[in-house]
Parts: structure tokens; sequence; C-alpha cells
């Protein structure tokens, strides 16, 4: 290690500065903003900083609908003075890498980061903490040296997907083994697609037929409809009982395929996840059998805890938290739980929790399934 003595008196020549460089990066420090403190912790609440915010995508609904204004609400009451970055990558992780790029060079002091690709946002990660600039990991635990991480119990989210296709299969008695169920997982370049794959093959695996699988690129809504025509050509309609759709963006793309395919109501059970407003009209009238409410108020509002905390050197505290190794280290993280929401509990969870009120899900097109779910 230099001592302080040594950086100040190489500091005064060029020549100087460049051996200085090469010193920090052989004895394997890579904080080279100058500061010795550990990455992040310097800023103050009272003169306000800037905070850059990354989320992946549009076309699921949560991310501008609900974990962007959540997020930058909760940052607004923490450090009213606090500036908020904001940039959507729209499924693209070269431009999600610029735009932390650019980020950086704002001056941003923390990061928030949802990444598209978890392996290819090490860069991002990497690049932050060479910059002195902590990230929190945000619903997606991307690699490398992560601060903070903030998610739902993924490995439980397809758990609890793959146990209520299971249910609906096996209904009064049916042999959930009469047809096939057709598997229709996220993107491969998200770990959590990858966990909601492993928690509904632990419940699923033994139990159904699986006909056809499919991992889908960007969680893409069209190239999921794509992925269910090809299985109905492949199966033929009248062996699929089943879809297990990972999210509802993808759920909506099986259903359409259904449609097109010619089924009929009553469809065969679909899951989902995200408790999107048009999933849930979709469950009301039958279409859909399930999707998963992960309650985005919390996870956003431990997000900004996490990003304050990180950047102003306090410990992050008051809630519950767990070591997530993510191949490069152990990260601190609060992972909170997923709730199965069906047609006859849309009223307990989100209209309950105020997710969506009654006259949001209930429009004169869907009034009278709402009326027949008692939900008035
Ligand atoms: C999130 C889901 C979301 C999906 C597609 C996942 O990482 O956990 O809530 O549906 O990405 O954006």
């Amino acid at each position: 290690m230099m001592t302080t003595h040594w950086r100040r008196l190489l500091a005064v020549s060029g020549v100087a500065l460049v051996l200085a460089a090469g010193a920090c990066s052989s004895s394997n420090d890579n904080n080279n903003s100058g500061s010795s403190s550990g990455t992040g912790g310097g800023e103050s609440t009272d003169n306000g900083f800037k905070i850059g915010l990354l989320l992946p995508e549009s076309k699921t609904a949560r991310y501008e609908s609900f974990d962007k204004p959540y997020i930058e609400s909760k940052l607004k009451e923490l450090c009213p003075k606090c500036e908020v970055l904001y940039q959507n990558a729209d499924q693209d992780s070269s431009k999600q890498q610029s735009q932390a790029e650019a980020m950086l060079t704002q001056g941003a002091k923390v990061l928030i980061l949802d990444a598209v690709d978890a392996s290819a946002a090490a860069s991002i990660v990497n690049n932050a903490k060479s910059q002195n600039v902590p990230v929190v990991a945000y619903d997606r635990l991307a690699k490398g040296p992560i601060s903070y991480y903030v998610s739902f119990d993924n490995m439980k989210v397809g758990q609890v997907q793959g146990q209520a296709l299971l249910d609906a299969l096996s209904k009064n008695g049916a042999d959930p083994k009469r047809g096939d169920i057709v598997m229709i997982n996220g993107s491969p370049t998200d770990p959590n697609a990858a966990d909601f794959k492993a928690g509904a093959h632990s419940v699923l695996d033994g139990k159904v037929n699986i006909g056809k699988e499919y991992d889908t690129p960007d969680w893409s809504p069209d190239k999921a409809q794509q992925e269910m025509e090809q299985a109905i050509t492949a199966l033929g309609k009248d062996k699929i009982i089943g879809v297990y759709a990972a999210n509802d963006g993808t759920a909506g793309g099986a259903i359409a395929a259904l449609k097109g395919g010619g089924f009929t109501a009553p469809y065969p059970p679909v899951t989902g996840q995200d408790a999107e407003l048009a999933a849930i009209q979709r469950i009301l009238v039958g279409e859909q059998y399930m999707t998963v409410y992960k309650a985005i108020k919390p996870q956003a509002e431990t997000a900004a805890q996490m990003a304050v905390a990180a950047a102003t050197g306090k410990a992050f505290s008051g809630q519950e938290t767990v070591k997530k190794n993510n191949g490069t280290v152990d990260v601190t993280s609060v992972l909170l739980t997923p709730v199965a929401v069906m047609k006859d509990n849309i009223k307990d969870t989100v209209i309950k929790d105020g997710f969506y009120t009654v006259a949001q899900i209930c429009t004169p097109q869907f009034a009278s399934a709402c009326q027949a779910a008692g939900i008035s």
C-alpha cells in the first residue's frame, strides 16, 4: 500500500502520476478516484447528489408504471436535494452500458441497476466501483462488486407458479399427466428467469408431462406468442392442457396464440407474474389462470434506502437481510415474498394493497366479470 505521504510526493509531477496509477492497479486497489475510503460513502443528503436509475425494458408494464415512480418518490423523501438521472434500456444491454457510462460522466454518486444482462452488466458495476460509485442491484442480481440487492425470493416465485398450475391440472382428481404442458420461460440473460424456471421445475418435474419448453429472448411477448404457436403445431391442439408462462407479458403472448390456434373457453390454465392490469382482467374473464403479485412499493422503497445508505456511508438497516452470492461477492440482500393471485383473491391482494383501484380493473368491458367475482 502506498502511504498518503508517498501519494502527495508522487502527485507533484506528471511522470509521478503515471507511476501512481501503475502502483494503484498493481496493488489491486481499484479505487482510482484518489479517495482512500471504500466504495461510496462520501455524500451528504443536506447537499444532495446525483443518483442514477437504470431500468431494463418497457414492454413489461411494471417498470414505468410502478418501479420508477415509487423509487423516485422515496428518493425525494429521503434526499430532497438529490437529483435522479433515469434511463430505460429497452431490452438492449449495450444501450444500458452507454446509459450507465453517461450517468457516471454526469457525476452520479450511486447507481440503482436492474440489469438487462446480468453478466454483461459486470462491466458497468466494475466501472462504477473504479470511480468509487456504489451499485445497488435492483430486482436482478448483476455480476460484479454490488453493494446491496433487493428483490423477491425468485425460486419461490417459480414454485408458486408451478404449484398453482399443478393444482389447476389436478382439480377434482384429474390426472395432471393426461396431456402436455408447455413451458414459456423468461430471458436467458436474466438470472431471475433461471430462478423462476428452476422453482417451477422443482414442483412440476415428474408430476406433469412437459411437451415443449422455451427460453424467451428479451422476455418478448411477441416471441412468446411464436413459441406457443410452434408448440401447438408440434404437439397438436388437443394435447395441450396447461401453460407455464413466466410473466404476464409472455402469458399474454401465449394466450393470443391459444386463441389464434382455435382454443376457446374454458382455456387451459396459464400462469403469469407481475399482476399486470391486463392480466388481472384476463383472470377475471377466465383467459389466464393466475399471476404472481410482487409488492413493488416495498421493493422500490428499499432500493431507495439502500442507495442513499451506500452513497452516504451509513449502514442500511431496519429490515431483515440475507447474504446472496453473485459469483463475485456476498451481497447484503433483502428478499421479499411473492403472492399467488387467482380470481378469488384479487380483492384481498392487489385491490386491498392499493396496487389497483376497483375502477381501474372493472372498466365497462369487465363489469360483469367483476360482479361475478364479487369485486365492486
Ligand atoms: C422481473 C419480472 C419481470 C421480468 C421481465 C424479471 O427480472 O423479476 O417481474 O416480469 O423480469 O421484465
